[in-house]
């Protein structure tokens, strides 16, 4: 819009006359004047009004999409060390009338609404400065990742959602009908990155993943954002965790440059990194849980929710100063088919989890690059290299050996802001109740 001034801009136009549009956040009638304040994407404005002009916009709904012209004054304070502007209105403009009551009130600091409410007249609550600052955190997220894996020399790659097979194995996928056939929604870009192995060595991207999952947890998404990546010419799985972790120290820079307002808002601050992210096996996690925690997990092939969220924002911190810990050497049977062997112990993967301020937000290792070694592994996970073809096909001409690791982008956002519920941290999250909106 030509002249609009943004409400982060009015201080510097003091004296002057401006125009700003928004939404008609709230109106106080105080007698002889009114106060309205005006929303765009960057702030509140407070609007002085007239009496007419107060009139005029008492007989419209909130929300509605105004225009304002007026001058920039100092605002009266009781506190002279803030120094805070509002606009005397001139001219009054309704570019879009509201024509419903609004569901639900979002004029208030704190929505203070139900996970249910929240999302159902997302609508709205999307239009709330908290609600607006969690998403302009995840895109600083996604800026953060793209340009440390641009500035390492990588090819950003657009992998498909419509897929043949089931690419993690196991019964978790949507089918759809693909012209009388049957397909599936991608669970994940592990074929389609393995393949670009064959040519650009380096790739990442920001993927589509379906699960169908048939639990609700605080965790699980059924649709969700994988940040994809994966590296050729791999001397060992280190190099792989070296890329996991100087990424997100991009990302988290990036959220502390860019978003400094958005986490004062959410009254965030942003999980500690240390000087190194800590690696130990999952032996040793679960060894140090039992020792040091006090719970006795050491039977299970894996570490629960609540032994995840020990060891990353109780045992990492307090040894390492880190909110982030890398978990090596998980067993075969909980790795997916794809997953390289520890040569020296075939129940042993050379994979690892990356553990981020409460929960898994990374999963990667090596894979198995060689076409033999692949049809042995299917075939030792009871699945038909049949099924596999696309898989194998690659790896009969030639795959160097290779690693990489996907990260979720919404588990990733829940943790760094400390959202209760993976949904807070999802824009239109879908599960197994939910498609709409
Ligand atoms: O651990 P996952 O299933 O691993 C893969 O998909 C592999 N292809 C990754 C690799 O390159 N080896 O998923 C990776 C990450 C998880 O760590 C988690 O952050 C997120 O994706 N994720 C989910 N997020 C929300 N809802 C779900 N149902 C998720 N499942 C996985
Ligand atoms: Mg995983």
């Amino acid at each position: 819009m030509k002249n609009r001034i943004l409400v982060k801009d009015l201080a510097g136009k003091l004296g002057e006359s401006v125009v700003i549009a928004g939404w008609l956040n709230t109106l106080r009638d105080m007698k002889n004047f009114g106060f309205a304040i005006v929303r765009d994407r960057t702030g509140l404005a407070q609007v002085v009004v007239d009496v007419a002009q107060l009139e005029q916009l008492k007989g419209l709904q909130l929300e509605t999409v105004v225009k304002v012209t007026g001058v920039i004054k100092e605002k009266k304070s009781k506190d002279p060390s803030i120094k805070e502007v509002e606009m005397q209105a001139e001219t009054l403009e309704i570019l879009s009338p509201v024509v419903d009551v609004v569901p639900v009130e979002i004029s208030k600091p704190e929505l203070d609404v139900q996970l249910d409410t929240l999302i159902d007249n997302r609508v709205i609550t999307l239009r709330h400065p908290k609600q607006r600052a969690i998403f302009r955190v995840q895109a600083a997220l996604v800026h953060g990742y793209r340009q440390y894996m641009e500035a390492q020399g990588f090819t950003e790659i657009f992998f498909p959602i419509l897929a043949g097979a089931a690419s993690e194995g196991g019964a978790e996928f949507f089918k759809v009908d693909y012209y009388g056939r049957e397909a599936t929604l991608s669970q994940s870009a592990q074929l389609y990155k393995q393949i670009t192995m064959g040519v650009y060595e380096g790739v990442y991207g920001l993927s589509y993943s379906f699960r169908a999952e048939k639990f609700a947890t605080s965790r699980h998404l059924t649709e969700f954002n994988q940040f994809e990546f994966e590296l050729g010419f791999v001397d060992d799985m280190d190099e792989v965790m070296q890329h996991a972790e100087d990424s997100i120290r991009a990302m988290m820079a990036t959220v502390e440059r860019g978003c400094a307002d958005e986490l004062a808002l959410l009254n965030v601050t942003l999980p500690p990194l240390g000087e190194k992210f800590p690696r130990i096996t999952l032996k040793a996690a679960l060894e140090a849980y039992r020792d040091e925690g006090g719970v006795d997990e050491t039977s299970e092939p894996d570490l629960s929710p609540a032994g995840e969220r020990w060891l990353s924002t109780v045992w990492a911190p307090k040894h390492f100063g880190s909110g982030f810990v890398f978990v090596t050497d998980y067993p075969t049977v909980k790795r997916p088919f794809y997953a390289k062997r520890d040569p020296n112990d075939q129940s042993n993967t050379i994979t690892f989890d990356l553990i981020g301020f409460g929960s898994e937000i990374i999963s990667g290792g090596m894979r198995i690059n060689r076409y033999d070694e692949q049809v042995q592994a299917l075939k030792e996970k009871g699945l038909n290299p049949a099924d596999f073809e696309d898989y194998l096909t690659m790896h009969k001409f030639g795959i160097p050996p290779e690693g990489g690791f996907g990260m979720g982008l919404q588990r990733l956002t829940q943790n760094v802001l400390g959202l209760a519920n993976i949904k807070e941290a999802t824009i239109f999250p879908r599960d197994v109740q939910r498609l709409r909106p």
